[in-house]
Order: structure tokens, then C-alpha cells, then sequence
């Protein structure tokens, strides 16, 4: 099984709110269509989600009590999501939606709950799920953003994937001089070059993003819009992380 994410500024034109990037949806729609075996899709928020976000100083770690503000964001994403949805089944892809917010949780401590049962059934019925980046109820905060990388890694352990792409505005994670690096396999050997050798990474970088598909014991590949069909049938184009 596959878990792809697209990322939010892939399939989105960034700096227009809520504006659809038709053209990349259609390129990455096509891809999947042509995808063999068991895919899970889970997509970001590019222009749509952390718009939003934004205007209600929501993020993964502040929270809002505001109704409104929750319904906003969650609202546009699940725009965006009937968008990624209604392009597949055009190509007859048999993609369904899960929403987040309805099932999923962070404690006091931050830990999430995310049920992948849905998920795991829908697949052995031979549908392809498509989930998203959201707002999810968390414990003395409120509701904060899920990210569509929580997501990915999350679902890719408890189901047990064989492999994680996402699919990024980069053709893969870049060194210093801006040279796609083509295997990593550990933290220390990128750190120089992601200039992220902190513990923590607050901004959701590069340098989070392969700590945590290093976290993840299957090997991920980051790559660009033409790198996914390479990516579905099989191949490792861009970064391949492989934490081991
Ligand atoms: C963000 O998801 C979701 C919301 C802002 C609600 P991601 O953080 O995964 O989105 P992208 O891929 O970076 O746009």
C-alpha cells in the first residue's frame, strides 16, 4: 500500500485564497488514475487551509474556541477536498473522503488519535481514500490544524505502508547549492545543508519534514510533479529517506 501526500501548495495557488491550481490537479490526477495497487491520498492546504488558519491564529499548537473560526477552515478544506475528490472521479478513480474533525483527537499532551479502521476497510473494498490537512478537537485548546504530514506518517505506521511519496513544489530535498539530494539516511547527514539541527522545527520545514519521514521505518521519497508518475510505478525519484 501507498500513502501519496499532495502537498496544499502543489495542487493550490499559494498567494490567492482559496484558488485552485487546475492545471497541477488535473497532472496529479492523472497520475493516481494511472497508479496500480492499494493508494491512500491524503492532500494540504495550500491557499485554502492556512488562509484561514491564519486569519484565526490557529496552528498545530494554538488553538481556537471559536465555532466560526473552526467551521472557516475546516469549511474551505473540505472545499478543496470535494475539488480533489471530483477530479479523480472523473477518471474514474474511486476515491471517498474522510474528514479529520470527525474522527480524530489530540490530548492535553498533544498525542493523537486518529482511527485508520475506515480507512483500512475502504481500501479492502477497493476505494481509494483521500483524506486531508484540518482542525481537530484538542484537549485544552480547543480545535488546532492536523497537518497533512501528521496524517501521512500516522496512517503510513498503523496501516503499514510500503511506501510514502509527497509530492512538493521541490524536485526533491535540496543541499546548500540547491542540488536535489538523492538518499538520506540519517539526520546528521543533512543537517548542515537543511540548517535544522535543533530538536524541535516549529516552522514545519524541510528539516521537520525528514525527521519525521526518517521516524517512520518505510522508506518516503519527496519529489515534484514530475516525479509522481516515476514515484506510483514504482520508482525513487527525487529524495528517498530511509531511516532503516
Ligand atoms: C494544512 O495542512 C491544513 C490546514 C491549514 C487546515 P498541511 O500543512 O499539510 O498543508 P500544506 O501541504 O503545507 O499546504
Amino acid at each position: 500500500m501507498i500513502v501519496l501526500k499532495l502537498g496544499g501548495s502543489v495542487i493550490t495557488e499559494k498567494d490567492r485564497p482559496e484558488t485552485l491550481d487546475g492545471r497541477a490537479l488535473d497532472r496529479a490526477a492523472d497520475a493516481v488514475a494511472d497508479a496500480e495497487g492499494d493508494l491512500v491520498v491524503v492532500h494540504g492546504g495550500g491557499s485554502f487551509g492556512h488562509h484561514h488558519a491564519e486569519e484565526h491564529g490557529v496552528s498545530t499548537t494554538d488553538g481556537t474556541r471559536d465555532a466560526d473560526g473552526a467551521l472557516a477552515i475546516h469549511g474551505a478544506m473540505t472545499t478543496l477536498n470535494r475539488f480533489v475528490i471530483s477530479r479523480l472521479r472523473e477518471r474514474d478513480v474511486p476515491a471517498l473522503p474522510v474528514h479529520p474533525l470527525s474522527a480524530a483527537a489530540r490530548d492535553d499532551v498533544a498525542r493523537l488519535s486518529l482511527p485508520t479502521a475506515q480507512v483500512a476497510t475502504m481500501l479492502g473494498e477497493g476505494f481509494v481514500p483521500v483524506l486531508h490537512g484540518d482542525v481537530i478537537a484538542h484537549e485544552c485548546e480547543g480545535v488546532t490544524v492536523l497537518s497533512g504530514d501528521e496524517i501521512v506518517t500516522h496512517v503510513a505506521s498503523e496501516l503499514g505502508a510500503d511506501r510514502v511519496g509527497v509530492c512538493s513544489t521541490v524536485p526533491g530535498v535540496l543541499d546548500a547549492e540547491d542540488e536535489v539530494i538523492d538518499r538520506i539516511e540519517a539526520f546528521a547527514d543533512v543537517a548542515d545543508a537543511l540548517g535544522g539541527s535543533d530538536a524541535t522545527d516549529v516552522s514545519g520545514g524541510m528539516a521537520g519534514k525528514v525527521r519525521e519521514l526518517l521516524a517512520l521505518q518505510r522508506p518516503a521519497s519527496v519529489f515534484d510533479l514530475d516525479g509522481l508518475d516515476a514515484f506510483l510505478a514504482g520508482h525513487e525519484p527525487g529524495t528517498t529517506i530511509d531511516g532503516g
